[in-house]
Order: C-alpha cells, then sequence, then structure tokens
C-alpha cells in the first residue's frame, strides 16, 4: 500500500525523503515521488517504477526545500505512471494520499464545472484542487484543510504543504495510519515507525479523524470534534529494527530463516518453560462459558484463522465460525452477544479485518487481536491484544508472521481446551513440550534447504499447480498455493485431497504438478488414496510428509520428509518447506521476490 512521508527540516530534505521512502518500500509500490518547498515555491520530482529512478531523475532535477513531503504509490485509481504518480498539486498546494476518495467522482465533476482542469486520473487529485480553491478565497491553509476534510468520504492518510508557507505542514487520518515524529527542531509524518525510524524515535500515533499542525518545533493535533487533543508519545522500538537483509539475498529467505528463533521468542511469551502450562499475559476471557469463536482475517492470516478452526474445534470443542474479512464484513452474520471475535494481521492495519472487527464490536462481542505490530489501529481497538512476537517482517509475502500467528492461536487453542475441560493438565504439558520442539524442527528443516532448489526445477515455468492436504495440512496447502502464485506468479490452487475428484481432478496430466503435504496421522492413508488418483492419470507428485518409508516406497516425482511431530504441531513444521518450495522456484524464475508485482504488504483499502 502507499508510503508517505512527511519532514519539515533544517537542511534540504530530498535525499531524507528518499531514505525514508526506501524503508516504505516493503509495503509494495509502483512509482514513486517528493515535492519540497523552497523560498516559498513548490518543486516536484516524480517516477515510474522502483526509487532508483526517483533518486536518477532528482539527481538530474535536484529540490533544495527544507520543507517535503514523499509518496510511494499503489496504484488504485489510475495507471502507475508518472503523471498519476504523488505528490499532486497545483501552485498553492502539493499532497500525497493513502487509500481512497470514495466521492472522488461527483468532487470532480463539480470541480470540472467550477472550471478546474484535472491532469491525472487519481482520486487523489479532488484533494488537491478542493484546497486550492479554499486557499483561493483567502482561507489560511488550516482552514482550508478543515472545510476540505468535511466533503471527504472514504478512508486516507493525507500529508500536505503550501507554497509560501517554508514552516507548516499538515496531515490527517481518517482509516488509514498516520504517525508523527519528533524530533530536535525537525518534525514528520510517516506511514509508519519504521520509516521515521532514523529520524527519531519519538513517535504519536494520530487517531481516525484526527488532523495536525506541523511546525519545526510544534504538532498541534484536533480531534474530529474539531477540539485540540493530546496524543501519547510513545518511545518507538522501529529504530532498534536493522531493516536489512543479513547475510540472505532477499529479506523473504531472511525470515524463513529467522522462524526457529521468533517462534521461540513468542512461545516464550506465551507458556511458562519451566512448567510447560500455558499463560497468556493480559487475556481474560472465560472459554468455559463462551459460547463460540468467530475468526476473521485475510491472505495469509486467515489461513492461520483456519488451521485454529481445527485446533479449537478438536482440542477446545469450540464452535468457531471463520470467513475472510472482506466477506463477513458485508454479510450481516448474526451473531450471539458474548461470544468472542479474533481478528488476526500481522501490520494490523488491513481495512477489512478493521470493519469486521468494529461489525462485531457494535454485535456486543469480546474483541481479541493477533497482530505483529502492537501500535496498530486493529490492536488499538481490540480488548485483549495478542502480540506475536515475530520483528518486522518486510517481504511481501509473509512467513515468520504466519508461523508465529500458528504459535499464539496453538497456545489459545490449548488454553481454551483446558478450561472447557477436554485437556487435562498432562495433556496440556505434553502438547506444550510438542510446541517448544518446534523450533528445533524448523531448523532440521532449514538445514537441508538445498533439496528445494533442485525440487523448484520442477515447479519453475509450470502453467499450473495443485496443492492437497487433508485437515490441518489443508489451510497448509492453500497458503502453500498462495506463497507459490504471489512471488512466481505461476497459477496455483489450494484444495481439500478429497475434493480433488470433484473438479479439479480434470485439470490433472504430466504437466500439472501436484503438491501434497501429508503427514502421517489418521487422515494419512486417505490423501495416499488421493495421490493414487493422481498418479493414474500421469500427474507429477511433489510429496511433502514425515513418513520416510511413504516417501521411498510411493512413486513420487520428488519428497521431502521433515521430521516427524505431534498431528497437533504438524501444521507449524510444513508451513516450512511449502515456503522453501515457492521462495526457491520464484528466485529460479527471477522474480521479485521480496515485492512482488501488484501487491501490497499492507492493505489499507478496501
Ligand atoms: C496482504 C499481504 C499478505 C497478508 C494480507 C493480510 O495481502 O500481501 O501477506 O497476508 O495482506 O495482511 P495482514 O497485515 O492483515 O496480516
Amino acid at each position: 500500500m502507499c508510503g508517505i512521508v512527511g519532514i519539515l527540516g533544517t537542511e534540504p530534505v530530498a535525499e531524507d525523503l528518499i531514505d525514508a521512502l526506501k524503508r516504505l518500500e516493503y509495503r509494495g509500490y509502483d512509482s514513486a515521488g517528493v515535492s519540497t518547498v523552497e523560498n516559498g515555491v513548490l518543486g516536484r520530482c516524480r517516477a515510474k517504477g522502483k526509487l532508483k529512478n526517483l533518486q536518477k531523475a532528482l539527481n538530474e532535477a535536484p529540490l533544495q526545500g527544507h520543507a517535503g513531503i514523499g509518496h510511494t504509490r499503489w496504484a488504485t485509481h489510475g495507471a502507475p505512471n508518472v503523471t498519476n504518480a504523488h505528490p499532486h498539486m497545483t501552485d498553492r498546494v502539493a499532497v500525497v494520499h493513502n487509500g481512497i476518495i470514495e466521492n472522488f467522482k461527483p468532487l470532480r465533476e463539480r470541480l470540472e464545472k467550477e472550471g478546474a482542469k484535472f491532469e491525472t486520473d487519481t482520486d487523489t487529485e479532488v484533494i488537491v484542487h478542493l484546497i486550492s480553491l479554499e486557499l483561493k478565497k483567502g482561507s489560511a491553509p488550516e482552514q482550508a484543510v478543515q472545510a476540505v476534510l468535511t466533503q471527504l468520504e472514504g478512508a486516507f492518510a493525507l500529508a500536505i504543504i503550501f507554497a509560501g508557507h517554508d514552516d507548516l505542514m499538515i496531515g490527517a487520518r481518517r482509516g488509514s495510519p498516520l504517525a508523527i515524529g519528533y524530533g530536535e527542531k525537525e518534525m514528520y509524518l510517516g506511514s509508519d515507525a519504521i520509516a521515521l525510524a532514523p529520524f527519531t524515535d519519538r513517535v504519536a500515533y494520530l487517531e481516525d479523524g484526527d488532523w495536525v499542525r506541523l511546525s519545526r518545533t510544534s504538532a498541534t493535533i484536533i480531534d474530529e470534534r474539531g477540539q485540540e487533543v493530546e496524543r501519547t508519545i510513545n518511545r518507538s522500538t522501529a529504530s532498534a529494527m536493522l531493516v536489512d537483509k543479513g547475510n540472505h539475498r532477499h529479506f523473504m529467505a531472511k525470515e524463513i530463516h529467522q522462524q526457529p528463533e521468533v517462534i521461540g521468542h513468542t512461545l516464550g511469551h506465551y507458556v511458562d518453560l519451566a512448567t510447560n502450562r500455558v499463560q497468556i499475559p493480559d487475556f481474560d476471557i472465560d472459554f468455559k462459558t463462551l459460547p463460540r469463536l468467530t475468526i476473521s482475517a485475510c491472505g495469509t492470516a486467515y489461513y492461520a484463522g483456519l488451521v485454529a478452526k481445527y485446533w479449537f474445534e478438536k482440542y477446545a470443542r469450540l464452535p468457531v465460525e471463520i470467513d475472510v474479512a472482506s466477506e463477513m464484513r458485508y454479510r450481516e452474520a448474526p451473531m450471539e452477544p458474548g461470544g468472542l471475535a479474533l481478528f488476526i494481521s500481522q501490520s494490523g492495519e488491513t481495512a477489512d479485518t478493521l470493519a469486521v472487527l468494529r461489525y462485531c464490536r457494535a454485535q456486543k462481542q469480546h474483541v481479541a487481536a493477533i497482530v505483529n505490530v502492537t501500535e496498530s489501529t486493529i490492536a488499538r481497538e481490540s480488548d485483549a491484544t495478542l502480540p506475536t512476537l515475530a520483528g518486522p517482517e518486510i517481504g511481501v509475502a509473509s512467513t515468520k508472521a504466519f508461523t508465529c500467528q500458528l504459535t499464539v492461536l496453538a497456545c489459545l487453542a490449548i488454553k481454551a481446551g483446558v478450561e472447557r475441560g477436554h485437556i487435562s493438565i498432562e495433556q496440556e504439558m505434553e502438547l506444550v513440550s510438542q510446541l517448544v520442539e518446534v523450533p528445533r524442527h524448523i531448523s532440521t528443516i532449514l538445514n537441508d534447504e538445498h533439496l528445494f532448489e533442485k525440487m523448484a526445477h520442477g515447479l519453475a515455468h509450470k502453467r499450473d499447480v495443485l496443492y492437497l492436504g487433508r485437515g490441518s495440512s489443508f489451510p497448509i496447502a492453500l497458503e502453500g498455493a498462495l506463497k507459490l502464485k504471489e512471488i512466481s506468479y505461476i497459477h496455483a490452487e489450494g484444495y481439500a485431497a478429497g475434493e480433488l475428484k470433484h473438479g479439479p481432478i480434470a485439470l490433472i496430466d504430466e504437466d500439472v504438478p501436484v503438491v501434497v503435504v501429508a503427514p502421517k496421522d489418521n487422515l494419512f492413508e486417505k490423501t495416499v488414496s488421493n495421490m493414487e488418483e493422481v498418479a493414474a492419470r500421469g500427474g507429477q507428485i511433489i510429496l511433502m510428509t514425515d513418513d520416510k518409508e511413504a516417501a521411498a516406497s510411493f512413486t513420487t516425482s520428488s519428497s521431502f520428509v521433515v521430521p516427524r511431530a505431534h498431528e497437533f504441531t504438524n501444521p507449524l513444521v510444513f508451513a516450512v518447506p511449502i515456503q522453501l518450495l515457492a521462495y526457491h522456484t520464484a528466485v529460479f524464475m527471477g522474480t521479485d521476490v521480496d515485492q512482488p508485482r501488484n501487491l501490497a504488504k499492507s492493505v489499507t483499502v478496501e
């Protein structure tokens, strides 16, 4: 999603804007731009594609202003070209925007009738013209912005600078996140604390509906009722975060390899390692009397929720409803008051997930969230926040956040099972000890990483790939297919193995590899039958299992054997080989692994 940065500095800010934008690259973008105000005059530089193109353009036509805004754009309205790249501006005002202005069409029609000349296909440009009109009428910048904000519908974060005002920047937030960074005689705006980390660790988050007037020495925040308010300034930990690839070729590789460590950290937070009992801090929901659990999320986080449904139902006998947030937000699902609604989100900012959270709150549900960013909107709007301790995840394709989400969900399912009387203390201790083994199993898999390079050759350049799994391996098959399509652009689909004969079997021939996720559990033989059906039709099977004999005896084009773990922890263990398979296929095909085309890390629009 789009990234925003703004700097009121004491020297030319263009280079710092680019540095901050680099730290926002992980969100996904297809063009970028900066604008500064120099001796009262606005200047701008934009480029299609990566930041290096913007840097090149800036080298040719430098901007010298000490106040500036920058943007990485993920196209929503209008193609990703230079004209549509932000900042958008007139000679009076320059704006960068993250989000969507839903009523831009009627606004644009009205403005055009009044004589405004539009240059772009974007929704953002209406904001520029609206503010310019107000300024033309003689309004001060603050009044102009305030008047315009009331006319906008949709979700947005904005950073705005003005001709003739070298010590002024206005930021506004409705829906999309925006942080203020407090420096020494300098002030900043940014989409997140990671962008601001090189400049300051003193960060305050605007609340929904807030706007802020910044000078180099002050920040005045006004809330949606027009009242001046204070927002807490936190010490951000983002500055301590090393946003580099270490010895790895890609962030995704680094993040796959971090999994033993970060799962260990996450477990350390949720289990008492001395007693092997689950201990969830700041979580006082009583599972014993809970009528129902509703889970909602998007993308990979949704698949983590789908695994958890198997866990909660089997180990805690707790009815679970789960749906992707983009559907659940409009389904008008009836909910008995007093249920628990659980949201899973790496970023904590996904617009659809947040919308379901608000719906569930209105339905009188307790609201809990598993998030990786604890300052995020979803975290702040939840009654209970369960952090994943994965550290910043930069690769667009989620890996370590997924396995950390599973780790938290596994602990929660055990707690629910104990409280509901379906897991004894001894069983709890056994399940926890199995969870504690997971980092070791994953390290063993990572030691065999070279085997995936060869396996990836079998997938590269194929048109379609199927992934099959049963039980809690079914969501892992879905996640495997998602990983592959996201980063290699090969069409991949995950199926419940039992559904094979209801459609996908029609696709099987010698050109369609079928990745089968088949741990030796109570469903193993059933999955083997489905593999036979594939083999009988000449399909190429890539088998992921923990059963050496099966791997040796079954005719597969390739197989990978993971360490034998407990049935409960298998989804965590099998998540890793499917990540490695997708990663090495993408590397082999030469795609942009960390920033795949068209994708965004944090999806703050519908
Ligand atoms: C985007 C990302 C996915 C992620 C999904 C949900 O599509 O590319 O990797 O799973 O959003 O994001 P969240 O931050 O809510 O987990």
